[in-house]
């Protein structure tokens, strides 16, 4: 259960976000003492409790307030948010800072050898992705037909186990699709990490100490531009 009096974060516990995250929180001053297996610390200079899950998990336990703060990238939000069919106007979570680490683009990506005009020489592909909604919201909007099915990891490998023609999957350095022999045709989405909060009562220790976080964040971000 949320404690009225300490804050709780959840980030990344590991992949792309993880040191980044812990870098920010400990540059903020808060100090956490990680250790590898253990997957909660409890900070003893400031109230505050860090979680440690799987990067997909974090929107729903913002969205479900279970914790009160979430590092996390805009797509998986945006996914999770799309998942849940949410009405707009039935916010159930806040973008509170975006931060200026893990910028990724999710895209579609065919086979090297492929030819590529435009979005139609997808049509009727099968395509492979972790994004299901996301990519449906793109391509319905393009009116292009496909087919689509699920893997949570090691996307890139659907089309030379001849699984997939195509997947759509996030691209940061570049290097998963070429040592995979793909490459990227379309962007359908980019993101970066960003700071979320959770909606409904917040305790007025809680608000005091996530000004001052949001604060301090805001200050490291400064120094490193
Ligand atoms: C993403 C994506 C690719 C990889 C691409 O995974 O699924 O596998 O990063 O990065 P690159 O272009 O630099 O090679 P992510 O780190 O988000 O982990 P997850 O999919 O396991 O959550
Ligand atoms: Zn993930
Ligand atoms: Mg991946």
């Amino acid at each position: 259960m949320l404690n009225k009096n300490r804050l709780r974060i959840a980030i990344q516990k590991s992949g792309r976000l993880s040191q980044e995250s812990i870098k920010l929180l400990t540059k903020c001053g808060i100090k956490i003492n990680l250790k590898q297996q253990q997957l909660i610390s409890f900070s003893e200079n400031m109230p505050i409790d860090v979680v440690r899950v799987r990067d997909d998990d974090i929107p729903g336990l913002v969205m479900d307030q279970v914790v009160d703060l979430g590092i996390i990238g805009k797509n998986v939000i945006e996914e999770e948010s799309l998942r849940r069919n949410i009405d707009p106007k039935k916010i159930l979570y806040t973008i509170l800072q975006r931060l200026d680490f893990g910028s990724c683009r999710l895209s579609l990506s065919i086979p090297i050898s492929q030819k590529y005009i435009n979005l139609k020489s997808l049509n009727n592909f099968r395509i492979a992705t972790s994004y299901p909604y996301l990519l449906k919201k793109y391509l319905d909007q393009k009116k292009i037909n496909f087919n689509f099915f699920i893997l949570n990891g090691s996307v890139e490998v659907a089309p030379s186990a001849g699984l997939s023609d195509a997947i759509c999957d996030l691209v940061s350095t570049g290097a998963t699709l070429e040592a995979n022999g793909l490459k990227e045709v379309e962007v359908i989405y980019s993101s970066t990490a960003c700071l979320v909060s959770r909606t409904g009562d917040v305790s007025d220790i809680k608000k005091i100490l996530i000004n001052k976080l949001m604060t301090r964040i805001q200050g490291v971000i400064k120094a490193r531009e």
